[in-house]
């Protein structure tokens, strides 16, 4: 009997040991602090923030106690804000930031449309800061733009035109403003969300303010295929100075004057992408998705 019984009190002590080694084992294992950076170009349009602070709670949502930094990457947009007292770091800064709060695994995810200029220079922005300061982090994760995959391109055509529908008049075609590059870049992943935008919707329109395919081709298009009455809106994150002025403004230069020169009756939606809850899915998918430690030379097998 007695046997039997000290049998029996054996396990009970393992696990007895086990819970008081317990606590101690937790802290040397315990798992690497992370925490994200969000980067965009900025604005300092007040009114286009709403489009950033959604893009904040959808992140702090999706990864509860977790540090959220921003970084905007204009520096006259830095300056702007600071000048008002709303100062907003540079990408060295908010990776700064995550290093004192302790973080040891640094998710940066790239507010950009498409993986064009402003998205190679945060890549090289990042190695620089990871050579500048080894060791500061044992990873870091660089999320890709909105726009790459054709899931991309599919989940976020049917976003917007979705959220644009309520706004939209039955017989109104929707005219986007995309950004572009001077020298082309992402051109060609332009094209791929014009298509995936025509067939979310076959009276979709886009076009660039600074790139190729421009004001002059969308007019000439909406002509051709008799539109009467267009329904503007930016397809950048924010609904900033390009949204407010290029694409909605009163001078006469502004794609809605220009459009109703034309006889085609335009109105503009001032509503940043950031705004649409489907496309902050899609920047929290991609940093989810995101593997590649940038802290690490690339091992190819
Ligand atoms: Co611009």
């Amino acid at each position: 009997m007695s046997h039997c019984h000290i049998r029996s009190i054996f396990p009970l002590l393992a696990l007895l040991l086990c819970c008081i080694a317990q606590p101690a084992l937790a802290r040397d294992n315990a798992p690497a602090k992370e925490g994200i950076l969000l980067v965009a170009f900025g604005t300092s349009v007040p009114e286009a923030r709403a489009a950033f602070d959604a893009i904040d709670a959808a992140y702090k949502k999706a990864f509860p106690g977790l540090p959220v930094v921003w970084a905007y990457t204009s520096q006259i947009i830095r300056k702007k804000l600071a000048d008002q007292g709303h100062p907003v770091g540079s990408i060295g800064d908010g990776l700064a930031a995550l290093a004192r709060d302790g973080v040891k695994i640094a998710r940066v995810q790239s507010l950009h449309m498409m993986a064009g200029e402003e998205f190679a220079a945060l890549a090289r922005s990042l190695l620089v800061n990871i050579q500048r300061h080894p060791g500061r982090f044992d990873a870091v994760y660089l999320g890709r733009p909105l726009l790459e995959s054709r899931r991309d391109g599919e989940e976020a055509a049917q976003c917007v035109i979705a959220s644009l529908q309520k706004l939209r008049k039955p017989d109104e075609a929707i005219a986007l403003m995309g950004h572009g590059h001077e020298h082309g870049r992402a051109d060609l992943v332009f094209d791929g969300a014009r298509a995936a935008f025509r067939r979310a919707d076959p009276h979709a329109y886009m076009a660039t303010v600074e790139g190729s395919g421009g004001f002059d081709e969308l007019a000439a298009e909406l002509k051709q295929n008799g539109v009467k009455k267009a329904l503007l809106a930016p397809l950048m994150i924010v609904a900033g100075d390009h949204a407010r002025n290029d694409l909605a403004g009163a001078e006469d230069d502004s794609w809605a004057s220009q459009l109703k020169k034309e006889g085609i009756a335009a109105r503009a939606c001032l509503r940043g992408l950031g705004e649409m809850p489907c496309i902050a899915e899609i920047f929290v998918r991609h940093t989810r998705e995101s593997t590649d430690n940038l802290c690490r030379e690339p091992v190819k097998p």
